[in-house]
């Protein structure tokens, strides 16, 4: 099983609509593909996890790299992992967009700001600590 990570900059700003058409098709490619993960998004940023056999997350991957929504494209992990984190999501997202404000203050207090939304991690700990945490307000 491998682990992809990564963290990029949305082209323009990400609104409920974009965020859903891009979980939309995500689902039906990785339900072809046997891939599961997660998005985050802010209003400007997104954070990815994807999982599954390695050719097939790499090549999933190259073309998430090649589409014209986002740039910027960080690279935070790319590993083989023992166990999936995502097992029961074909593409599970968490919408940061409008939270309730103590959420919010909380979420920025522990990881900072960034052009006015909640910062997300560049690192794979704190990508992994930010999964952790909005799974459990589970905003989407
Ligand atoms: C932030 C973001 C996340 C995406 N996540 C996935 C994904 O998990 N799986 C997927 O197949 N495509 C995902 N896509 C869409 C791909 O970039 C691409 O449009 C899709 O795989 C079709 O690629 P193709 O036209 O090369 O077949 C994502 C796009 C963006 C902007």
């Amino acid at each position: 099983m491998h682990r992809i990570i990564y963290k990029s900059t949305a082209e323009g700003e990400i609104d409920k609509e974009t965020f859903r058409d891009i979980l939309y098709t995500s689902v039906q490619m990785n339900r072809k593909h046997g891939i599961t993960g997660a998005l985050i998004a802010t209003r400007k940023y997104y954070l990815q996890f994807l999982e599954g056999e390695p050719e097939v997350v790499e090549k999933t991957y190259s073309s998430i790299c090649k589409d014209s929504r986002h740039k910027d494209i960080k690279l935070i992990a790319s590993r083989s992992v023992r166990k999936a984190l995502f097992s029961q999501w074909r593409m599970r997202g968490f919408g940061l967009f409008d939270l309730n404000l103590q959420t919010e203050k909380r979420l920025k207090e522990k990881y900072g700001e960034e052009d006015g939304s909640i910062y997300l991690p560049e690192d794979e700990s704190g990508a992994l600590a930010m999964f952790e945490d909005v799974e459990m307000i589970d905003p989407s």
